[in-house]
């Protein structure tokens, strides 16, 4: 049975792919089998990038296909150490399957009250609905300045939530890399993959966590946690 690391948001373009992506390349490079489920059956988004990156050459080859909804893609949670859902935009519904399957909940959201106050909402229906707390984070990403990261963690916290520690900032160097199928680990920038490798180390270290509060948890989840 895979360990599920499941992102979604209401909003489109916060940065569910690319974190999905490079949670994907950091689990295949310590030698999981990781699988990528592409939720978005319009914009095929993951599919169509772990594409490019086959057709480059760049290894690891990561694991993509395209489902309609997480059950599909739970259906082959014995193939694989890790599945990564990977949500749609503007799919309110979907959301709340994905929190359910996943065993950790990550939501990318820019550091503004804009973007955070619906994201807050968001987590506050899961929880409704029965979604542990424990199992939802979120990650302050695409942001600007240092401050809007201090600004997003104060408000997120506040509001009852944990952040996940480091950010991307909006780089350029990360919507490029992605362009030829490589990560945000990847980039031509050693700052940004620096960067993009803190916040995974951060996730892989959620993960770890509630493998640990798990006296059940599967083994693979423990060789990602290391
Ligand atoms: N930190 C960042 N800086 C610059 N561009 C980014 C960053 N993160 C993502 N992007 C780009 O923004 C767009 C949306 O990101 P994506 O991860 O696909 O979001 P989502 O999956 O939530 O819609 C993509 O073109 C992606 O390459
Ligand atoms: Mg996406």
């Amino acid at each position: 049975m895979a360990m599920v690391i499941g992102l979604g948001s209401h909003k489109g373009g916060v940065g569910k792919t690319t974190f999905a992506r490079a949670i994907a390349l950091v689990a295949a490079a310590q030698d999981l089998t990781v699988h990528i489920a592409d939720l978005d059956q319009e914009q095929q988004t993951a599919f169509e990038w772990a594409q490019r990156r086959h057709e480059s050459g760049r290894k690891p080859d990561i694991s993509v296909d395209v489902y309609a909804g997480p059950d599909q893609a739970m259906r082959r949670a014995d193939e694989f150490d890790i599945i990564v859902l990977d949500g749609p935009a503007r799919a309110k519904a979907m959301a709340l399957e994905i929190a359910e399957a996943s065993d950790l909940f990550i939501q990318p959201t820019k550091g503004v009250i804009d973007d955070m106050a619906p994201a807050v909402r968001m987590f506050h229906e899961l929880v409704k609905h029965g979604v542990p707390k424990s199992k939802m984070v979120f990650a302050l990403h695409g942001v600007l300045a240092a401050k809007e990261i201090e600004d997003g963690m104060a408000y997120l916290t506040g509001a009852g939530y944990e952040v996940i520690k480091g950010s991307m900032f909006m780089q350029r160097g990360y919507g490029d890399a992605q362009n030829f199928g490589l990560t945000a680990l990847e980039t031509k920038w050693e700052s940004l993959n620096v960067d993009a490798a803190r916040v995974v180390a951060s996730v892989v270290r959620k993960v770890r966590q509630i493998v640990e509060e798990r006296e059940s948890a599967a083994p693979e989840a423990r060789k990602l946690a290391g």
